[in-house]
């Protein structure tokens, strides 16, 4: 019912030779593949991601959007700019953003709208820190953050993908077991059935340390329906095996 998504959070890595020589390795990706591949560029490397990406099957994303339409918001990328570049997902609330830029829920529910007034798919993050999990708030946290896009979206909520990156597993090389993932999606997921009855068909990504060793058994859980990868998706062949791993 479900296809598998796995998006490369390339993050601030990369420059037009690294990227090049980057997408090329991802070439040899088994071109019968049922998932769907997105890779998302810093913004500033979409034009040349762009141009080469359809001779390999894979989407274009982009790893955040403004909240704003147009006009004088200074340094800022619309979401009708990104659909000019054939951007298809776009990234939004990651908790670097969230922590770095102080992004609210509710700026993030923004960013989500105006993605999909543009017809660009959302990846919500959602995800709590160590210590909410350690005060036995890691449900509430999600279910927070979850709730915010909910309410601003109405029914347009079944278009959006969610991914659930636990800040913890970010970038440590600690991810989450796949049974502690699992029960966080099946929540995520009971909590989008209230919502919408499309919620069978939407798409709960997981993030945070995915890796070749990891990647099997995350993506057998019933409720986990791909991967947001930031560190593996900068390695080819890590890649490579991750997209495998996703059928
Ligand atoms: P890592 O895969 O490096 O842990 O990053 C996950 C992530 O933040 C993807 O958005």
């Amino acid at each position: 019912m479900r296809n598998n998504l796995i998006a490369a959070n390339w993050k601030m890595n990369g420059d037009t030779a690294s990227n090049a020589a980057l997408l090329a390795g991802l070439r040899l990706a088994n071109p019968n593949r049922s998932c769907e591949v997105v890779i998302c560029p810093p913004a500033a490397y979409l034009g040349q991601v762009q141009a080469l990406l359809p001779e390999m099957g894979f989407v274009l994303g982009a790893q955040d959007v403004s909240a704003f339409e147009s006009g004088a918001y200074t340094g800022e990328v619309s979401a009708a700019m990104l659909r000019d570049f054939g951007v298809r997902y776009v990234i939004v609330g990651h908790s670097e953003r969230r922590k770095h830029h102080a992004e609210s829920d509710e700026l993030v529910a923004q960013k989500t709208k105006r993605a999909l007034a543009v017809g660009i798919t959302p990846i919500v993050c959602v995800g709590e820190t160590w210590a909410e999990r350690e005060a036995g708030l890691a449900e509430q946290t999600v279910k927070r953050q979850l709730a915010a896009v909910i309410h601003a979206n109405g029914h347009c909520i079944s278009e959006i993908v969610v991914a659930y990156e636990p800040v913890w597993a970010i970038g440590t090389g600690q991810t989450a077991t796949p049974e502690v993932a699992q029960q966080v999606h099946a929540l995520l997921r009971a909590q989008l059935r209230a919502a919408t009855e499309r919620s069978d068909r939407m798409r709960i990504l997981y993030g945070g340390s995915m890796n070749p060793g990891n990647a099997a058994q995350l993506l057998a859980q019933e409720d986990i329906d791909g991967g947001l990868v930031g560190g593996a998706s900068l390695k080819g062949a890590d890649f490579l095996s991750l997209v495998s791993a996703a059928g």
